[in-house]
């Protein structure tokens, strides 16, 4: 393949240097399009066809379905390693070694704690808050309680920045959803590993000691996995993006988590469950909601099936179908809705309008089906992709500002109103 794309305008013709990755994806480099042709850029509304970075932390090939991390299946991290392992992956590049991860382990365990101010914050919010803008929130608050945590120069200052909000994010999930639910703040245990941790902070009973349950313990460990990092999407794009203005991590993963909250995105786990209700509730006619789905005068879509990227399968969704089997089955749980959501996933999968467009199931359709089953609340299914997602967002933004990335600023193609004579208000 040649070096070079070649852009011809007005009959003069402009050279632009071909970018290839290790995986053979190319791209133009079009960063000295404008400077060159007087002014031209390009337009590509949703990013459809832009990529905004050189990155070396996760790949996938949408048409293939295959999803790495740092070179590694995700399949076979699925499988071998725990979260722990997996964000430290993610963030450093390597899996770690058994005393690199007992270090990593510590320097987060030292770190499991917020401020008791949180507190006043966290019970400022009423009851009805979407855990979502509670978790927004209380992540851009960390910053004012971690002042020096926007000093990120050296790499130890970084450090210390990440395993800050790695220790402190599982807290603040753990203390949205008991406050919802109306429970006494639990505090953790430092003997425990990560996910037990969680686990204990999320559904502990102020009367009783908690016992840890391995099919939960493995389940959440599987589905953070999952979730953990997926190259250039929207909440790690706002991320980068975010943080490209220098702004500290915890700012940058609170807007971050605005973007996941979103029904086309993260929320979409949520969206799903909530389908799968209404349909359960309307009588389980999937077909109904089939035709629906693919009227052009409905707003409905069937959520949970379609992405962006993945124009084949989601390899998620194939170990999360697995799982929310095995899970089910361990945990004794009958759920009709997981019938409703085999109904419909067997008839897209036959019907044209989804085999055409390329729409499969996507992570989001199966892990709301596990959450449930593990009792946690259909509202706090985000919150949850979003402690899976943190360790994708870290890499992202330490990569971005490693790189010493430029900040973000897009153009655009003005199409209002050209100047225009001022008029009076008695004349309007
Ligand atoms: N139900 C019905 N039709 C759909 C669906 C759906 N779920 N998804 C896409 N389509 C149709 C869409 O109407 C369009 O049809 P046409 O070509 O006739 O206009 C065509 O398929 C292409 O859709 P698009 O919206 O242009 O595709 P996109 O790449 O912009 O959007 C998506 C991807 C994920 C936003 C979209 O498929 C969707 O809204 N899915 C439902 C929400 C969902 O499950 N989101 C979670 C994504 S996975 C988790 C994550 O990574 O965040």
């Amino acid at each position: 393949m040649a070096n070079t794309a070649t852009i011809e305008i007005d009959g003069k013709r402009f050279e632009f240097p071909l970018v290839k990755g290790s995986e053979n994806e190319v791209a133009i480099d079009i960063s000295k399009l404008r400077s060159s042709t007087n002014g031209i850029i390009t337009i590509d509304p949703g990013f459809k066809n832009t990529g905004s970075c050189e990155s070396a932390i996760t790949f996938l090939d949408g048409e293939k379905g295959i999803l790495r991390y740092r070179g590694y299946s995700i399949e076979t991290l699925a499988e071998k390693v725990d979260f722990l392992e997996v964000a430290y992956l993610l963030i450093f590049g390597e899996l770690p070694t058994k005393s690199q991860n007992d270090k990593f382990h510590a320097d987060i365990i030292a770190e499991s704690h917020v401020d008791e101010d949180i507190k006043k914050i966290l019970d400022a919010f009423p009851k009805t808050a979407h855990p979502m803008g509670i978790m927004s929130s209380l992540t851009s608050a960390l910053t004012a309680f971690n002042a020096t945590s926007v000093n990120v120069d050296s790499e130890e200052d970084m450090y210390k920045s990440v395993v800050k909000l790695l220790g402190k994010l599982p807290v603040l999930l753990a203390w949205t959803l008991r406050k919802k639910q109306g429970l006494p703040l639990d505090y953790g245990d430092n003997s425990l590993g990560y996910v037990e941790n969680l686990l204990k902070m999320m559904f502990s009973k102020p009367n009783s000691e908690y016992v840890q349950d391995q099919v939960l313990v493995d389940a959440l460990d599987k589905l953070l996995i999952l979730h953990a990092d997926h190259e250039q999407n929207c909440s790690t794009s706002t991320v980068r993006i975010v943080g490209s203005s220098h702004a500290g991590l915890f700012a940058s993963i609170s807007a971050g988590i605005s973007a996941l909250w979103g029904p086309l995105h993260g929320g979409a786990n949520q969206a799903v469950l909530e389908m799968l209700e209404d349909i359960q509730a309307d009588g389980g006619d999937t077909k109904k909601y089939m035709a629906k789905a693919k009227d052009k005068n409905d707003p409905f879509r069937l959520m949970g099936f379609g992405h962006r990227v993945y124009k084949n399968f989601d390899p998620r969704a194939k170990i999360i179908k697995k799982a929310a089997d095995q899970v089910l089955h361990d945990l004794g749980v009958n759920d009709p809705i997981l019938e409703i959501a085999k109904a419909l996933e067997k008839e897209a999968l036959e019907d044209p309008y989804f085999v055409d467009r390329k729409l499969y199931p996507n992570v989001d359709f199966y892990s709301g089906i596990i959450y449930r089953a593990m009792g946690i609340p259909t509202d706090m299914f985000t919150v949850m992709f979003a402690v899976g997602r943190l360790p994708g967002w870290i890499a992202q933004w330490r990569e971005m500002r490693l790189r010493k990335e430029p900040i973000g600023r897009p153009r655009q193609v003005y199409t209002g109103e050209t100047e225009r004579n001022y008029v009076p208000v008695e004349e309007r």
